[in-house]
C-alpha cells in the first residue's frame, strides 16, 4: 500500500459492505458504492448508485402506523458486467465469487487518481483460469460519466467467454436492514431500448417527486468479438458479447456510461442528454487522462501534508468528502448528506453534521460553501412555517432535511436489539439552526463574502436569532430566560425521567449558541449598509423593540451548574449514575447504550450518561477565549478550573455512540488535557476505516467525522480563526501529530501555504496584488506580503 493507495486483498463476505463503502466513487454529482459489477443486490453484496439531492417519498406500515419517508434514491445500476466461459449450451452460471471458484482478488483505491482497480481470477468446472483486471471511473471533470474498463486474459485456455453488460433498473431502496420494514420501490416507468449498435439506454422515474432519470450505456470491445446482440428487458438492458479469447492475450471491453435526471441545469430531457453524451465520449484512455487531470486538479487545490499512517487516513478522509462535496456541487441545489453518497444509512438526510464540514470547505472550495449555505437559504421558508406550527417566530430548521425543507426525521426509530419500534424524538433538537447561523458567519469570515452575508446570510441569522428569542420564556424567579422542551447534541437524553412530554430544559449547549447567534446577528444587523438594514426591517418587521429583547435574551439565557461544572441540561447532575464497568463487562461493545438499556426494558433517560459530546461541543466550536467572552456576556465566569472540570466529568460518562464524538473530545483535549487527546484523534480517524461503530460503515460512510478529522489539523492543531480581517493562530502541540502543512484560500488569496515543523509555523503567501495577510498570534502579530513567507518560533506552551 502506498501513501496514495487502499489495498483490500482477498474476498471475505462478511466485509464486503464496508469496503463498497470505502471504494466508493463520486464526483460530487453522483456516487456509486465499489461493488463488484458481476454482482447483483442481494445479502452480500449492494451495488448502489446515487445522485446528490434525488429523493423520492414513500409510505410504508411500520408497527401499525403509517409512516412517511423520503429517501435517497438508489439509482438503476449502471455497473452491470458478468461473464461466463462455456457458452455453448448457455446452462454455464455467470461467475461470481460466490458461485465459481476464485483463486484471487485484490481491490485497489487509488486516491491521486480516483479509480478503483480490481483484479479477478475466477477458474470454472473444466479448471479453464481466467484473470478480468478491472478499471472504474466516475468522472470527476465531466460529472455525468463513469466508465468501467475490464480486460479479460485467458490464462490457460482459448476459446470463448460470454460476456454481458447491463444497465438494470431492478433496484430498490435496500442497503440497510434496519429498513427493511419499509417501501423502498422508488422506481417506476422503466423502458429500455437500444440507440445505436453499441449503446442501450435506460430510462424511469421517481414515483412521487416525478424526478425523470436517464442512462446511456455504450460497450466496445478492443480485439475480435464473434456475436453481439441486445437483450431488453422491461427493467434491464443488456448486450450480450461473445469474445474469443487466446491463451495469454488480452482483450479489453469498455463500458462508459452517462447519467442525467431532470433535476440537471440546461438540460431538456435526461434520457436525450445521456444518449447525446455517451455518443461523443471519447475512449476510455482519453477520459482516464481526462479524469486524472481533473483529479490532480483537486489535490493541489486541497493540499493536505501530514505524516505517517494519520497523514494516509486524512488523504482518504479528504477523498471522500470531496466525493460528495465537489466543485460540481457549487451548481446544484443540495446540503451536506450525512452518510455521503456512499450508502442508504440516515436515507440520504442533512443533519447538523454540515458544521463539522463546512469549516475546512470554506478555506478550499468556498463556491461549495455557498452553495451548500444555498441549500439552507432556499428553504428558510418552510423553515419559518416549521416555527409557526409549533407558535414560534423566526426559522426552525428540520433536525433532518431532505429535498423541500420539511422535518424529515422519522416518527418511529426501530431497535434491533428489542425489535420494538420506538418513538423518535431526536426532530426536538433545535440546536441545528445554530450550526446553520455558525457556518454562515464562519463561511462570510474565510472567504470575506459579505454580499452574502449582507443578502441570504443576514435572511438567514435574523430568522434563527429570531427563533431562538421567541422560544425562550422569562422565569422571574431565576431571573433568566429559559428554553424547554428540547433535546441537545447527546441524542440519548430526550426526556425527564417518567415525564409524559419529550424534551429537556436548559440544554448549555442550545443556550450557549442560541445567545452567540443572538449576538452575532445584532453585530450583523449593525453592520448592514443602512438602505439594506432599512429594506430587511421593513421586509421582516423588525424593530427596535424586537433587538432590544434579543439583546436581553443574549444576555440573560439560563445556563445551568451542578457540583462545579457546567450542567448538560436543568436536572443532568440528577439522574443515577450508571454502572460503567458493570455493562462494559457485559456487553463489550456499549456505544449503544440507549439500546442496551431499551432492550433491557429500562431508559437511558434515568442515567447520567451520554451518547456523544454535547457540552463539550462548546470547546470545539469556539475558542477559549471566544468561550470565556460568551460565557461573561451570559454573567459567568469560566475559569480554566470549571471548564477542565466540565471536561472530565463528561469524558467520564460519555459512550461515543457516534463518530462525532470521538472527534470532537480528540479536538477539545488537545487543549485541555493534551496526554489524553490523541486517543479520541485517533478513534476519529479510524472511524469508518475500521467501522468502529459495529456495521454502519457499509451503510455509507460518516462524512461529519470525515470532515471533521481534516478540520482537526486544519483548525484544531493551529487554534486557526478567520476573524476581524486576520488569521488567528494559535497551535497546540500534538506530539502524535506534530508535523503538517496545507494549503488555504483566504480572502481572494489562492495557496496560502501553513507548515508547522519543529515548533516553527511557517507562513507562506503567493505572489499577487491583494493585501498582505494579517497573522495573529497570542504574543505577536504580524503581516505577510504577497510573495512573502514567515517563520514563527512558537512559544513553549
Ligand atoms: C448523531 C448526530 C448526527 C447523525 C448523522 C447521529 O448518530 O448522534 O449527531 O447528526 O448521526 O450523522
Amino acid at each position: 500500500m502506498g501513501d496514495w493507495t487502499w489495498d483490500y486483498e482477498g474476498y471475505d463476505p462478511g466485509d464486503e459492505r464496508l469496503r463498497e463503502s470505502m471504494c466508493t466513487l463520486g464526483n460530487g454529482y453522483f456516487a456509486t458504492r465499489g461493488a463488484a459489477p458481476e454482482c447483483a443486490a442481494d445479502s452480500v453484496h449492494y451495488p448502489g448508485t446515487y445522485v446528490a439531492g434525488c429523493y423520492n417519498r414513500l409510505t410504508s406500515e411500520v408497527a401499525g402506523h403509517l409512516v412517511e419517508n423520503e429517501e435517497m434514491v438508489n439509482l438503476p445500476n449502471w455497473l452491470p458486467l458478468r461473464f461466463r466461459t462455456g457458452t455453448s449450451d448457455g446452462a454455464a452460471p455467470w461467475f461470481t465469487p460466490d458461485t465459481v471458484t476464485l483463486l484471487d482478488h485484490r481491490l485497489s483505491l487509488d486516491l491521486h487518481s480516483g479509480t478503483l482497480e480490481r483484479h479477478v481470477r475466477y477458474e470454472d468446472a473444466q479448471g479453464r483460469r481466467t484473470h478480468a483486471r478491472q478499471l472504474r471511473l466516475v468522472h470527476m471533470a465531466q460529472p455525468h460519466l463513469a466508465a468501467l474498463r475490464t480486460e479479460f486474459t485467458a490464462e490457460n485456455w482459448s476459446g470463448d467467454i460470454e460476456v454481458e453488460a447491463a444497465l438494470d433498473g431492478a433496484v430498490t431502496n435496500a442497503g440497510v436492514d434496519r429498513y427493511r420494514q419499509l417501501n423502498g420501490d422508488h422506481l417506476t416507468h422503466v423502458r429500455t431500448g437500444t440507440c445505436a449498435a453499441d449503446t442501450v439506454w435506460l430510462r424511469c422515474r421517481t414515483s412521487t417527486s416525478g424526478i425523470r432519470i436517464g442512462l446511456a450505456s455504450r460497450t466496445t470491445v478492443e480485439g475480435p468479438v464473434t456475436r453481439t446482440c441486445d437483450h431488453l428487458a422491461e427493467l434491464r438492458a443488456a448486450q450480450l458479447l461473445q469474445l474469443p479469447l487466446v491463451q495469454g492475450r488480452t482483450t479489453t471491453v469498455d463500458k462508459t456510461v452517462a447519467l442525467h435526471t431532470s433535476r440537471d441545469p440546461a438540460i431538456s430531457d435526461p434520457l436525450r442528454s445521456s444518449v447525446d453524451r455517451v455518443s461523443r465520449a471519447p475512449g476510455f484512455d482519453a477520459l482516464l487522462s481526462s479524469h486524472r487531470t481533473a483529479w490532480r486538479l483537486l489535490w493541489r487545490r486541497a493540499a493536505l501534508d501530514v505524516a505517517g499512517e494519520a497523514g494516509r487516513i486524512l488523504r482518504l478522509h479528504l477523498f471522500h468528502v470531496l466525493q460528495t462535496l465537489s466543485p460540481h456541487t457549487a451548481d446544484l441545489d443540495v446540503g451536506v448528506p450525512a452518510r455521503g453518497l456512499h450508502g442508504e444509512a440516515y436515507r440520504g438526510h442533512v443533519f447538523w453534521d454540515e458544521l463539522f464540514v463546512l469549516p475546512y470547505l470554506n478555506l478550499h472550495f468556498p463556491e461549495v460553501s455557498r452553495a451548500l449555505l444555498r441549500y439552507r437559504h432556499r428553504r428558510l421558508e418552510q423553515a419559518c412555517l416549521a416555527a409557526r406550527d409549533i407558535g414560534r417566530t423566526g426559522a426552525l430548521y428540520p433536525w433532518q432535511s431532505g429535498s423541500d425543507g420539511r422535518e424529515e426525521t422519522q416518527l418511529l426509530h426501530l431497535n434491533p436489539h428489542s425489535g420494538r419500534w420506538l418513538p423518535d424524538h431526536s426532530r426536538l433538537q433545535h440546536h441545528v439552526g445554530s450550526a446553520v447561523a455558525y457556518n454562515v458567519w464562519q463561511y462570510c469570515e474565510a472567504s470575506g463574502d459579505t454580499e452574502f452575508l449582507h443578502t441570504k446570510g443576514a435572511e438567514m441569522l435574523l430568522q434563527i436569532a429570531r427563533f431562538w428569542a421567541s422560544s425562550a420564556a422569562y422565569d422571574e424567579s431565576l431571573g433568566r430566560y429559559r428554553i424547554r422542551g428540547v433535546v441537545g447534541p447527546d441524542e440519548y437524553h430526550d426526556a425527564y425521567p417518567g415525564a409524559e412530554e419529550p424534551g429537556l430544559d436548559d440544554n448549555a449547549y442550545t443556550n450557549v449558541t442560541a445567545a452567540w447567534v443572538l449576538s452575532r446577528t445584532l453585530d450583523v444587523l449593525r453592520a448592514l449598509p443602512e438602505p439594506r438594514r432599512r429594506e430587511l426591517f421593513e421586509r421582516t418587521g423588525l424593530d427596535g423593540a424586537e433587538l432590544d429583547r434579543w439583546e436581553d435574551v443574549s444576555r440573560k439565557l439560563r445556563v445551568p451548574f451542578h457540583a462545579g461544572v457546567i450542567s448538560q441540561f436543568d436536572g443532568y447532575g440528577d439522574l443515577a449514575e450508571l454502572n460503567w464497568d458493570a455493562y462494559t463487562a457485559r456487553y463489550g461493545d456499549i456505544r449503544r447504550l440507549d439500546r442496551i438499556l431499551e432492550a433491557e426494558g429500562d431508559t437511558v433517560n434515568r442515567y447520567q450518561a451520554s451518547k456523544q459530546a454535547d457540552v463539550l461541543m462548546l470547546g470545539y466550536l469556539f475558542s477559549p477565549n471566544e468561550l470565556k467572552e460568551l460565557f461573561r456576556r451570559l454573567g459567568h465566569e469560566l475559569d480554566e478550573q470549571t471548564w477542565h472540570d466540565t471536561v472530565d466529568y463528561y469524558l467520564r460518562r460519555t459512550s461515543h455512540g457516534s463518530t462525532l464524538s470521538g472527534l470532537v473530545h480528540g479536538c477539545v483535549l488537545a487543549r485541555v488535557r493534551r496526554a489524553e487527546a490523541w486517543k479520541y484523534c485517533r478513534e476519529a480517524l479510524e472511524g469508518d476505516i475500521a467501522d468502529l461503530q459495529g456495521g454502519t460503515t457499509g451503510e455509507g460512510i460518516h462524512l461529519g467525522a470525515m470532515g471533521g478529522t481534516l478540520d482537526l489539523v486544519q483548525r484544531g492543531l493551529t487554534g486557526l480563526e478567520t476573524r476581524s480581517g486576520a488569521l488567528w493562530l494559535d497551535p497546540v502541540p500534538l506530539p502524535e501529530l506534530s508535523e503538517y502543512g496545507f494549503a488555504l484560500r483566504y480572502r481572494g488569496h489562492w495557496g496560502v501555504r501553513l507548515r508547522m515543523r519543529h515548533g516553527k509555523l511557517e507562513v507562506s503567501v503567493p505572489a499577487s496584488d491583494r493585501s498582505p495577510i494579517a497573522i495573529v498570534l497570542p504574543d505577536r502579530a504580524v503581516s505577510v506580503d504577497p510573495g512573502e513567507s514567515c517563520r514563527l518560533t512558537l512559544r513553549d506552551r
